[in-house]
């Protein structure tokens, strides 16, 4: 299965990948998370992106790319993966497309969860990640069993540097500038499905394994 999880953010991609990850065995591929990796690794990559991340602006295309491409050729994915975070531009989508297509691999649905602006401040900065495996908590609406440890691996929580009231407005302009365009190229291709992401967590993920069966 070949799945894309799309949304503004804090919509909830990272929340839900988890319980497909479980559902299905296959990997989920973020590239928010891959970059996260490389600025703690230090890498020349990773600290050129962070200048963007930390101001709430899409690393450029090129990067991206290079990242996905290499990251789809990796054994894991061969029975199928979830996209989380990516494509977020069009020049990304028509990349995503051409890879596939080489890989003869298709997408099978694009799982939209809508979650108006409104709501996504609060989310957002009431968040804390895993900062071993990546696993979003909410302090109010998703709170973690034990404070500040991830319920997945028992690693720390920490509050993502990009998650504060300033940077969530750029990041949200960009979405709907570079990001909401790609709902008409997904349509188009005969994938796109919408879910109501203001519902509790586990009543999303019964509506995207309903959606998926
Ligand atoms: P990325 O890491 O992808 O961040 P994002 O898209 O901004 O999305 P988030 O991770 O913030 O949200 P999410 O939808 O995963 O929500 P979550 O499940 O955590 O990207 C970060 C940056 O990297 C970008 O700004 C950009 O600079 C760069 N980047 C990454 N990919 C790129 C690309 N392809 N091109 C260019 N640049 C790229 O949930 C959010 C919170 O809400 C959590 O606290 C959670 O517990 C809570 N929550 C989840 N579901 C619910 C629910 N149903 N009800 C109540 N609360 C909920
Ligand atoms: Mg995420």
């Amino acid at each position: 299965m070949n799945l894309m999880l799309f949304g503004a953010p804090g919509a909830g991609k990272g929340t839900q990948a988890k319980f497909l990850i479980e559902k299905y065995n296959i990997p989920q591929i973020s590239t928010g998370d891959i970059l996260r990796a490389a600025i703690a690794d230090k890498t020349d990559m990773g600290m050129e992106a962070k200048k963007f991340m930390d101001a709430g602006q899409l690393v450029p295309d090129s990067t991206i790319i290079g990242i996905i491409k290499d990251r789809l050729a990796e054994s894991d994915c061969k029975n199928g993966f979830i996209l989380d975070g990516f494509p977020r531009t069009l020049a990304q989508a028509e990349a995503l497309s051409e890879l596939m297509s080489n890989m003869n691999i298709s997408l099978d649905k694009v799982i939209s969860l809508n979650v108006p602006d409104e709501l996504i401040v609060g989310r957002i900065t009431g968040r804390r990640v895993c900062s071993k495996c990546g696993a979003s908590f909410h302090v109010e609406f998703n709170p973690s069993k034990k404070e500040d440890e991830c319920d997945y691996c028992g690693g720390e929580l920490i509050i993502r540097k990009d998650d504060n009231a300033e940077t969530v407005i750029s990041r949200l302009e960009a979405y709907h500038t570079q990001t909401a365009p790609l709902i008409d190229f997904y349509t188009k291709m005969g994938v796109f499905m919408e879910l109501d992401g203001t519902k509790d967590v586990s009543e999303v993920t019964a509506d995207m394994f309903n959606a998926l069966a």
